[in-house]
């Protein structure tokens, strides 16, 4: 409201000075017309009375008239001047730049004088008329209509603010506080579609921001359902799995004793059954694990990697029987990290059975090689193979639960854990190189501030 004041004044002001000038002017006009009115009379009577000059002079409030009908022809109307002339202006052709100029050194001027103006008499009653006036009158008449214009100004511009502040209320306040007031209702409970906003407003762009609100507002309601329905789902895979893995557990045993069997085609299928119920409890337990929204923060301890390497190393040569494959170890001597041992060895258990798996699957032999390097700020671990490298559909979601898995029978979850445990620990498990000729996972732990 105070701006809109503001600006209306402004608007004001703009408009009066102009309208200052043209009132001076109007004056001073005025004043020739009445001149004119007076000389007239001169004309009518020949020899005119000292005593009723003065009263026409006086009537018109000038001092002198000159009416000048032609070349030769003037009348005049004289009386005595209370001081010299201090200023000349000319009305017949004024540029109104000129004018206004006047009209503002005029009310600047306080001093009492005498000016002369000169103007075109009307009815084209002659070819000039040029009068001399006082500046004190036209000097409080320019004060009194230049207060009445500011007086006037400040009522429009009053009158003015309020009705455009109860349009602005009304057409922009009030939508924007029923947006704001629906977008706090919807925060409540984002899940229910029925406090989903419902564009109404008016204004065009209260409108495109209402309708914009509305699609973000029906996208996250329906992903929160997703959302929900996926949790569900969730725990109702947990169950099962859990389940499946103690069933799968006891048909477990079953197969341990029918490998004993003297059955030469059941001694044969034997291990095939045993190979494939192990790999079912095995996605039984990845899913469990996973399903536990999050892995447990690791329990950090000071930790020898070498001792962790041989673990990993000793139950996948275990795994390996007589596949050709060499295992390297390359760890600094005596090198301890900080780090959750039972999370550090399934993180590099996971690394080197996909290195070894990958291995075997080509049948051909192949190094694993597992080192690791003591950086000032990290400790650096590689687990590097010579396998075929990560087919695409691998690479494409490698670090994503369940999308990850390009390997029969393997359940696309290895990496994504791995990379979880890493990430608990505040590091980063990265694929450094992937190619034919092999490929190489690193993981870098922080130091941290380096105590333990
Ligand atoms: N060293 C590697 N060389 C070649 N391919 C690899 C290697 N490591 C991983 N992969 C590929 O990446 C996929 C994802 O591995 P990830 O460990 O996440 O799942 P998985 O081994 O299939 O199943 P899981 O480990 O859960 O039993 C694997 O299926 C495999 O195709
Ligand atoms: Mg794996």
């Amino acid at each position: 409201m105070i701006l809109t004041t503001i600006f209306v004044m402004l608007a004001e002001i703009l408009i009066f000075v102009p309208s200052i000038a043209r009132f001076r002017e109007e004056y001073m006009m005025n004043r020739l017309e009445r001149a004119q009115i007076a000389s007239l009379t001169l004309l009518a009577n020949d020899m005119i009375d000292p005593a009723l000059e003065a009263e026409l002079l006086r009537t018109a409030e000038v001092f002198n008239v000159v009416l000048r009908r032609d070349e030769v022809r003037q009348l005049v109307l004289s009386s005595p001047m209370p001081q010299s002339i201090m200023g000349t202006f000319d009305l017949r052709d004024p540029s109104p730049l000129i004018l206004i100029r006047d009209a503002f050194l005029q009310l600047a001027n306080t001093q009492d004088g005498v000016i002369r103006v000169i103007g075109a008499p009307v009815q084209d009653a002659g070819s000039l008329i040029e009068i001399t006036m006082q500046t004190v009158p036209l000097r409080n008449a320019m004060i009194d209509y230049g207060i009445r214009i500011l007086i006037l100004s400040a009522v429009i511009s009053v009158i003015t603010a309020f009705l455009l502040f109860l349009a602005l209320r009304a057409f922009l306040l009030k939508p924007i506080k029923s947006v704001v007031g629906h977008m706090q209702n919807y925060a409540l409970a984002p899940e229910d579609a029925r406090r989903i906003i419902a564009p109404s407003a008016g204004v065009t762009e209260v409108r495109e921001a209402e309708e914009a609100l509305m699609k973000l507002e029906t996208e996250l309601t329906q992903a929160l359902r997703q959302k929900e329905r996926l949790a569900q789902l969730g725990q109702a895979v947990s169950k099962i799995s859990h389940d499946l893995r103690n069933i799968l557990t006891t048909a477990q045993l079953f197969t341990d004793r029918i490998e004993m069997s003297e059955d030469p085609s059941v001694k044969r299928m034997a291990p095939k059954l045993v190979s494939s119920i192990t790999r079912a409890v095995h996605l039984c337990e990845s899913t469990l694990a996973f399903g536990k929204a999050e892995e447990p923060s690791p329990t950090l301890t000071v930790t020898s990697l070498d001792q962790i390497v041989q673990d990993v190393v000793e139950s996948e040569r275990l795994a390996v029987g007589d596949a050709p494959i060499e295992f390297v170890t390359s760890i600094p001597n005596g090198l301890k990290l900080r780090a959750d041992p039972e999370q550090l060895f399934r993180v590099l258990a996971n690394l080197t059975r996909n290195a070894r798996q990958a291995i075997m699957a080509t049948g051909k032999p192949g190094e694993i090689c597992l080192t690791a390097i003591d950086e000032p700020k990290n400790w650096i671990i590689k687990v590097q193979d010579t396998g075929p490298g990560l087919p695409p559909k691998a690479r494409e979601h490698l670090f994503t639960a369940f999308r990850g898995g390009a390997r029969k029978g393997g359940s696309g979850l290895g990496l994504a854990i791995a990379s979880e445990l890493v990430r608990g620990h505040g590091g980063m498990l990265e694929l450094s190189k992937t190619d034919a000729s092999g490929t190489v996972f690193s993981v870098c732990l922080p130091k941290g501030d380096g105590t333990f």
